[in-house]
């Protein structure tokens, strides 16, 4: 069966951004592809690239777990797994460093970015983090990866350490191909929105988390930066803040631009605002419900217990295989 892989670092917290931009397509992409066999997983060895205190990983890696499964992703269909419970990870990982080069990591814009943020030193697994997602990838045998705008460039290195793998060790990858929404694959941070959402951002307003209270989602929608026109139009160029929220509108009610512009003709940013508020929270509302069912349930141990069954099976097999190609160890008879 052909296979679709995703994950998700569980850092700081998860928002509107990295869910609509992800999570929301996962759930759609386990109907649309029933062909597919499906492995969406917690990606705990990326957050630590960066030191995290230990119950903090803890408590993350939970909520993300519950988080994935209140969003509606269905455990019957998608294997549900944390990536630190698969050792295979961490083993393909070196082998793939083994197949890469500096010069090919040195020029990841992420490590770029967030190399210069950090000011107590830079860990070897920032910079080695991009060929761990390809260990992700490959160790799978992924034909499809969606993910948002802000990954491509470390699909793109995936796909050419497999190139590379495979000519030298007789094919054994498939080639990855990212899934990035048309829509939706960048939402912008309601406080600055000519840069992404993002999980680690210092300001609370820039983002709405999927656990916020109906009062916050409304506040941090009212307060979104937009610009002093006054006019519902999308102009992503020009009008960063006002095609933002209509693309979190979008995204959410499948409303095309035009038809919200037609909505919103004559009207100011207010009442535009008050009904996206409405729309994030009624979206927000099931989720947070079926969440706190969930986060401290047996059945979520169980689900990932199973995810990690089925995730194991595939993973170390194919890194026992790469072994043997390599010529690691002692030949199989
Ligand atoms: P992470 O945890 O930063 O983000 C998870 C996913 O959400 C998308 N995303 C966004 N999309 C739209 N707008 C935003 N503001 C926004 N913020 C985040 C990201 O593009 C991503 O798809 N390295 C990855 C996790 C990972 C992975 C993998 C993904 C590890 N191994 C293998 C795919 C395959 C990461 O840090 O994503």
């Amino acid at each position: 069966m052909k296979r679709i892989l995703s994950g998700i670092k569980p850092t700081g917290s998860l928002n509107i951004g990295t869910y609509l931009g992800s999570l929301k397509n996962f759930v759609k992409l386990q109907d649309k592809m029933p062909d597919y066999e499906f492995f969406i997983f917690i990606a705990d060895l990326h957050a630590i690239t960066i030191y995290k205190d230990k119950q903090e990983l803890r408590d993350k890696t939970k909520e993300l777990a519950a988080l994935y499964v209140a969003c509606g992703l269905n455990p019957e269909r998608v294997n549900l797994f944390i990536q630190s419970e698969i050792p295979a990870h961490s083993q393909m990982a070196y082998l793939l460093q083994c197949n890469s080069y500096v010069g090919e990591l040195e020029r990841m814009i992420q490590y770029k970015e967030k190399s210069k943020k950090q000011e107590t030193g830079i860990t070897v697994g920032l910079f080695t983090y991009p060929t761990l997602m390809a260990s992700d990838i490959l160790l799978y045998d992924a034909e499809f990866v969606p993910v948002g705008k802000d990954q491509k460039q470390h699909l793109e290195l995936a796909r050419d350490i497999a190139v590379r793998a495979n000519n030298r060790y007789n094919n054994i990858f498939t080639i990855p191909n990212p899934l990035i929404a048309e829509v939706g694959a960048k939402i912008n941070s309601l406080t600055d929105p000519t840069s992404k959402m993002d999980k680690s951002d210092d300001n609370d307003k820039s983002r709405i988390n999927l656990l916020d209270s109906e009062n916050i989602i409304r506040k941090r929608i009212k307060s979104a930066v937009t610009d002093s026109l006054g006019t519902v139009k999308y102009d992503p160029e020009k009008r960063p803040g006002v095609s933002n929220l209509m693309t979190i509108y979008n995204v959410i009610t499948n409303t095309s631009f035009t038809d919200i512009e037609e909505k919103y003709d004559g009207m100011g940013y207010k009442e535009f605002k008050e009904d996206l508020g409405e729309i994030v929270f009624q979206e927000l509302k099931p989720i947070q419900e079926r969440y706190y069912k969930l986060v401290n349930s047996k059945e979520l141990d169980d689900i990932l217990d199973k995810g990690r069954e089925r995730a194991n099976q595939v993973a170390s097999k194919k890194v026992f295989k790469f072994n043997d190609r390599i010529g690691l160890g002692r030949k199989r008879k």
